[in-house]
C-alpha cells in the first residue's frame, strides 16, 4: 500500500515536471516566401522570451538566393544564440552561430533557401534582433556591408558593378578599396575581394573576426615605421581553421620580422625578402607579431586570410 502511493506520488512529480519544462519551451518563427520582408525577434526590442526555440525558413524562388542584412542585434552572449543554416535547418546545413552585441555583417546563401534559428536559455534577455532579408537574383553579389568607421559607394551589386570603399577620417582601409561583382559559376555570383575594414590610423594589430580579411603591416603598401611592436590574433568559428596566404612580403632581414603561432611548427618565425609559403592553422585561431628595429624600412607584408569550414564537424 504504501509502496503504491510512493509510486503515485513520484509518478505525479514526474508529469508535473515533464509539462513544466513543456511550458517553458517558446516556439515562434514560420516559413517566409517574397521577394523581401523582415525577421524581428519576438518581443523585439523589448525583449525575447526566455527557452526561445524560433526557426524562419525562407525559401526563395529556384536558383535565386537568399541575402539576410541585420538592422538590430543583442543577444545575451553565450547563451542565447542565432544559428543560420545555408538551407533548411538541418545540422549538416549550419553555417555559424551568433551571439552577443555586434551587428553581424550581411550573410548571403549559397541556395534557394536559408533559415535562421534563435535558441534563448532560461534566465537574462536581451532586446533581441532584427534583419532585413532579400531575394538576390543569380546575377547579383547582394550588397557586401560596410565594415564599422567605413564608407561604400555604389549602390547596383549585380555581375559586373564595381563598388568603392574609404573610411572615416582618423582611420585607414586594410584590404583593397574597390569590389567588383563576377560571375562565379552558371548561378552564383561573388565579391572578387573580401570586404576592407577600417582600423585606426596609428593602431597596429587586433583581434580579427570573420570568414575573410586581410592582415598588413601598418602603412602597407607604403614603408613600416620603426620600432613596431603589433599582435594580431585572427578567431575564427569552433571547428573552422584559417589560411593565410601572403601577397607581399618585404623585411630587414633578421632584424625586423614576423612570428607566427598556432600552426605547425607551432612557432614560426618570418624575415627577410622572400614571400613564405601559405600558412594553415591548427585550430581556429592564429596570431601574428611583427616586431622592427630601430632603423631600415621596408614595404613589410599583406597577407589575406580564410575561414575553412568543416563541414564534418557536428558543433551540436
Ligand atoms: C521590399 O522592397 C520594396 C521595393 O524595393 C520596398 O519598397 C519595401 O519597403 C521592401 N520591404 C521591406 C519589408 O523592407
Ligand atoms: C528546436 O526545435 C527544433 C525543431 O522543432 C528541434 O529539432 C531542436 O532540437 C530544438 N532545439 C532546442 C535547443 O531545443
Amino acid at each position: 500500500m504504501g509502496i503504491k502511493s510512493g509510486f503515485t506520488f513520484w509518478n505525479l512529480v514526474f508529469l508535473l515536471t515533464v509539462s513544466c519544462v513543456k511550458g517553458f519551451i517558446y516556439t515562434c518563427g514560420g516559413t517566409l516566401k517574397g521577394l523581401n520582408g523582415t525577421i524581428e525577434s519576438p518581443g523585439f526590442p523589448y525583449g525575447y522570451p526566455n527557452g526561445a526555440n524560433c526557426t524562419w525558413v525562407i525559401i526563395a524562388e529556384e536558383r535565386n538566393r537568399i541575402q539576410i542584412v541585420f538592422q538590430s542585434f543583442a543577444l545575451e552572449e553565450e547563451y542565447d544564440y542565432l544559428s543560420l543554416y545555408d538551407g533548411h535547418p538541418h545540422p549538416t546545413n549550419f553555417r555559424t552561430r551568433l551571439t552577443g552585441f555586434h551587428l553581424p555583417p550581411p550573410v548571403t546563401s549559397t541556395k534557394s533557401v536559408f533559415s535562421l534559428r534563435l535558441t534563448s536559455d532560461f534566465a537574462v534577455s536581451a532586446h533581441g534582433f532584427k534583419v532585413y532579408y532579400e531575394e538576390l537574383q543569380s546575377s547579383s553579389c547582394g550588397n557586401p556591408g560596410v565594415p564599422p568607421k567605413g564608407v561604400l559607394y555604389g549602390t547596383r551589386f549585380d555581375v559586373g558593378d564595381k563598388i568603392r570603399y574609404s573610411c572615416v577620417t582618423g582611420y585607414i582601409l586594410d584590404g583593397h578599396p574597390q569590389l567588383t561583382c563576377i560571375a562565379n559559376s552558371v548561378n552564383t555570383a561573388s565579391w572578387d575581394f573580401p570586404v576592407p575594414i577600417c582600423r585606426a590610423e596609428d593602431a597596429c594589430g587586433g583581434t580579427m573576426r570573420g570568414s575573410s580579411g586581410i592582415i598588413s603591416s601598418p602603412s602597407f603598401p607604403n614603408e613600416y615605421h620603426n620600432n613596431a611592436d603589433c599582435t594580431w590574433t585572427i578567431v575564427a568559428e569552433p571547428g573552422d581553421t584559417i589560411s593565410l596566404i601572403f601577397t607581399d612580403f618585404q623585411m630587414e632581414e633578421k632584424y625586423d620580422y614576423l612570428e607566427i603561432e598556432g600552426s605547425e611548427p607551432p612557432t614560426i618565425w618570418l624575415s627577410g625578402m622572400n614571400i613564405p609559403p601559405p600558412i594553415i592553422s591548427n585550430k581556429n585561431w592564429l596570431r601574428l607579431h611583427f616586431v622592427t628595429d630601430s632603423n631600415h624600412r621596408y614595404r613589410g607584408f599583406s597577407a589575406p586570410y580564410q575561414g575553412m569550414f568543416n563541414e564534418f564537424l557536428c558543433l551540436f
